[in-house]
């Protein structure tokens, strides 16, 4: 093939307007979200195992009782990065995401790389959060009096299983009750985040007066490079602010709600995270954060308070759950939106005549995350959900500074402060956050992306509407 037929079409682009005609055109979805359901989808998203779980191994591990420096400086991080996903979700209020925010920008290659990415930060995490919810549904089992045996708790090759099957159970769950409808599936995360939010401030309460000051003492053990490697490892935590703009074809008056629902739900975590850290390191040695996979109600338990730290245990469970609805529903919603462009067969963008939603493909991920969640012990995987989503906030913030660029005058109604200065702190911090991951997911992640370039020259490149059709330019 001619090098330069090649090149000008992986560097094509969508215009704003094309597509927004796109999603006019095509099967559509329908607007019943309204600020308050969308900030509470982000919650929903965003506050799950990074704080009730990954909090321990890196106060243990990397950051001690500076736990608190690392959520802050992951916190900014994300903020960052929020600013630039909020501009976007103003300009192009359609779904997909940071994948159509690259489309309009960047061009299709670039597109595909972040389609593929995101693949990472959304699928795979939906099997590694199913997984720590099987493990704290399995623990407040058995302190109910209810064994499970561990051949159907575990993956095989770890402690005697062959399936994890509550892993597999609450994925397949979750899919269903995202095919029968979003507003119901937006009803029941408010009821969940409400239960995840009331626990955490029960917490807050019953931790505050058991800090003691020498269990802060040291308070960076592992230094600054201690510190910043925390943060790369509590990014987890933060992780589906930008959910909520793959709802964008789902809201009403997107232009100013999506801004508001991805800034307000980061501002609530973050404080939140902030005060957690705070109080769990007060709370205990933070030596003894390590030994426990449900840190935060160890905490509890470990001053005493067995009654709060069973509380926290049903509420964590909630939080986890409701982690994986929006997880599940934003993989769907990117999926969709890259089977409009052509990128992925049509099967991949099919709406269900009855329920509205994308049926099939929900059903297909949640199959495929509940295989992997079933039958692999994700751990080493799961740092790849993190170098995923960080290398998709690089791209969506070099958007903002290329389509500021290329196209000034389009509609703006939030306008990410300070361009190009927050956009390239966002790069430039993201890619610290790179660094400090081990090489090993540096190496896993350049293979994924490779698979990923193969399948978008065998597949993508030829069906993507082309250019000549009027729907992508270069
Ligand atoms: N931020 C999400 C969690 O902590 C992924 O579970």
């Amino acid at each position: 093939m001619d090098v330069s037929v090649l090149f000008r079409q992986i560097i094509r682009k969508k215009s704003i307007q094309e597509l927004m005609d796109g999603t006019r055109n095509g099967p559509s979805l329908r607007r019943v979200l309204g600020p308050a359901e969308l900030t509470l989808l982000g919650i929903g998203a965003i506050i799950g195992t990074g704080i009730f779980v990954i909090t321990g191994i890196a106060a243990a591990q990397y950051s001690g009782p500076a736990l608190i420096l690392s959520f802050v400086i992951s916190g900014a991080v994300c903020a960052f990065a929020a600013l630039a996903y909020a501009e976007f979700a103003s300009m192009v209020p359609i779904a997909g995401s940071a994948y159509t925010y690259s489309y309009a920008s960047l061009g299709e290659i670039w597109a595909w790389i972040i389609g593929w990415d995101l693949i990472l930060e959304y699928a795979v995490s939906v099997a590694a959060v199913a997984i720590g919810w099987s493990g704290y549904m399995v623990g407040l089992l058995q302190s109910g009096g209810i064994l499970l045996p561990d051949m159907f708790t575990n993956p095989p090759g770890t402690g005697g299983g062959f399936i994890n099957l509550p892993a597999i159970l609450v994925i397949l769950g979750i899919s269903l009750l995202l095919i029968v409808g979003v507003q119901q599936s937006a009803r029941v995360n408010t009821v969940i985040v409400l239960v995840k939010l009331a626990v955490i401030v029960l917490f807050l309460f019953l931790g505050f007066s058991h800090i003691s000051g020498a269990n802060w003492i040291p308070f960076m053990p592992y230094g600054w490079t201690g510190v910043v490697t925390g943060a790369a490892i509590v990014f987890f935590a933060y992780i589906g602010f930008d959910a909520v703009s793959t709802a964008a074809e789902e809201v009403r008056d997107p232009q100013v709600n999506l801004p508001k629902g991805i800034v307000g739900s980061l501002i609530v975590c973050t404080l939140l995270y902030i005060l957690v850290s705070a109080v769990l390191t007060g709370m205990v040695p933070y030596t003894l954060l390590g030994t426990t996979t449900a840190p935060v109600a160890f905490a509890l338990i470990y001053n005493g308070i067995a009654w709060g730290g069973a509380l926290v245990s049903v509420g964590a469970i909630c939080g986890i759950t409701s982690v994986l609805l929006v997880l599940l529903f934003g993989q769907s919603r990117i999926f969709f939106a890259m089977a409009r462009d052509g990128l992925l067969p049509p099967f991949f963008g099919s709406v269900h005549p009855v329920y509205h939603t994308p049926a099939k493909v929900t059903l297909l991920i949640g199959g495929v995350t509940a295989l992997i969640a079933g039958f692999l012990p994700l751990q080493s995987v799961a740092e790849l959900v993190n170098i995923g989503t960080l290398a998709a906030f690089i791209i969506v913030s070099a958007g903002v500074i290329v389509l500021r660029r290329s196209q000034p005058g389009i509609a703006r109604p939030f306008r990410c402060p300070f361009v190009p200065l927050v956009p390239l702190l966002c790069i430039g911090s993201c890619s610290i956050l790179i660094l400090s991951l081990p090489t090993l997911t540096h190496l896993r992640f350049v293979i994924w992306l490779v698979i990923g370039l193969v399948i978008y020259l065998i597949y993508g490149r030829k069906s993507c509407r082309r250019v000549d059709d009027a729907s992508c330019r270069v």
